[in-house]
């Protein structure tokens, strides 16, 4: 009994000692990590016969599929990063990320997780068997049907969404010209049915207010914002330095929603891949069908990594790959 009691005590430190031990580790040598980063950007093209690039709409089904690039960046804002890495790409997904900090800074808590969940779904990105048997509650905001009830939710309460996520990207990243590009979004909106039909569905259930169609112009235009791998990592540096932007100092979430967040991009941001991309990865991350993953080292840093070949989940082959070789080369990961 005295021994049980212990244990809560005993695995608070243990806990304690494992984040101190990621938060408190020195920065890594730069010149050994950007070798390291030159050698994942080298390797990648032994992915190059894998895998195909998202061929759902034509103006991604044109990218050239052999390309790769990788950027980190620390928590005090240098940026390291080899191969093609201001090669801008279309975010899509990874976009999700970037709409659900925007809810979480402007609404309750209460009145985001009251309609999208916060479970994985083990299901495709744009599934909708799950929507209907769970009555149009979405499992979680990173799947296509919870990123679009994020954005009705921010269609309430924002006048012009796309300019506060283009600034906000801005910002995060320090590029000033960061933007849309028109072509994806209006590619992505003459092949909307699938998302058009888990809208709808939403709004059947009454969990969808706004009108479907300025709804999905709206998500379709998140996703079609183009960016390259360093101004993806910079955009994403305050979910490794407890919610602070390093570039400007300014909190953007909480050291909690941080927390959350990451949390979230744990179990979620890979679909129904997240659980063998946390088995070989062991980082907070989110995918994108334009070729895109970010990850999370909390404490160090960001990273983003690009290859447009994608595997059967929609998950960049060689990303993933390069990822699994960075974690493995510096030796950290916040499990152990
Ligand atoms: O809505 C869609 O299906 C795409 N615009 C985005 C999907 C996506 O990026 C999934 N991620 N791996």
């Amino acid at each position: 009994m005295a021994l049980l009691s212990r244990w809560p005590g005993q695995l608070l430190a243990i806990s304690l000692y494992r984040c101190f031990k990621v938060a408190m580790t020195p920065p890594l040598d730069p010149d050994a990590l950007q070798t390291l980063l030159e050698r994942l950007s080298d390797d990648a093209s032994r992915c190059f016969n894998e895998g195909k690039v998202a061929d759902y709409i034509p103006a991604l089904a044109q990218v050239d599929p052999d390309q790769f690039g990788i950027a980190v960046c620390h928590v005090d804002g240098r940026v390291q990063y080899a191969g093609s890495a201001h090669t801008r790409f279309s975010i899509q997904s990874i976009s999700k990320v970037h709409a659900l900090v925007l809810a979480m800074q402007r609404l309750e808590s209460d009145e985001i997780w009251s309609r999208v969940g916060r479970e994985p779904s083990g299901q495709a990105f744009n599934s909708i068997m799950q929507l209907e048997v769970e009555n149009g509650i979405p499992r979680n905001p990173f799947i296509n049907a919870g990123a679009l009830l994020i954005t009705d939710l921010l269609v309430s309460r924002i006048v012009s969404i796309q300019n506060t996520l283009r600034e906000q990207l801005r910002r995060l990243s320090g590029s000033d010209d960061i933007g849309f590009d028109e072509k994806v979004a209006r590619s992505e909106m003459d092949h909307k049915a699938r998302n058009a039909s888990l809208a709808y569905l939403m709004q059947a259930y009454g969990n969808v207010h706004s009108d479907v169609d300025d709804l999905l112009d709206t998500y379709f235009h998140s996703c079609s914002v183009s960016m390259n791998c360093v101004e993806l990592a910079r955009s994403f540096a305050f979910l490794a330095n407890r919610g602070v932007n390093p570039l400007d100092g300014k909190e953007v979430v909480s050291p909690l929603e941080t927390r959350q967040l990451n949390a979230l991009l744990l179990t979620c941001g890979l679909y129904d891949a997240a659980g063998d991309f946390a088995w070989r990865v062991g980082l907070p991350g989110k995918s994108g069908v334009g070729g895109g993953i970010i990850a999370i080292l909390p404490g160090q840093m960001s990273i983003c990594v690009w290859s447009p070949r994608l595997d059967g989940y929609g998950n960049s082959i060689a990303g993933r790959h390069a990822l699994e070789g960075l974690v493995a080369g510096m030796g950290l990961s916040p499990l152990g």
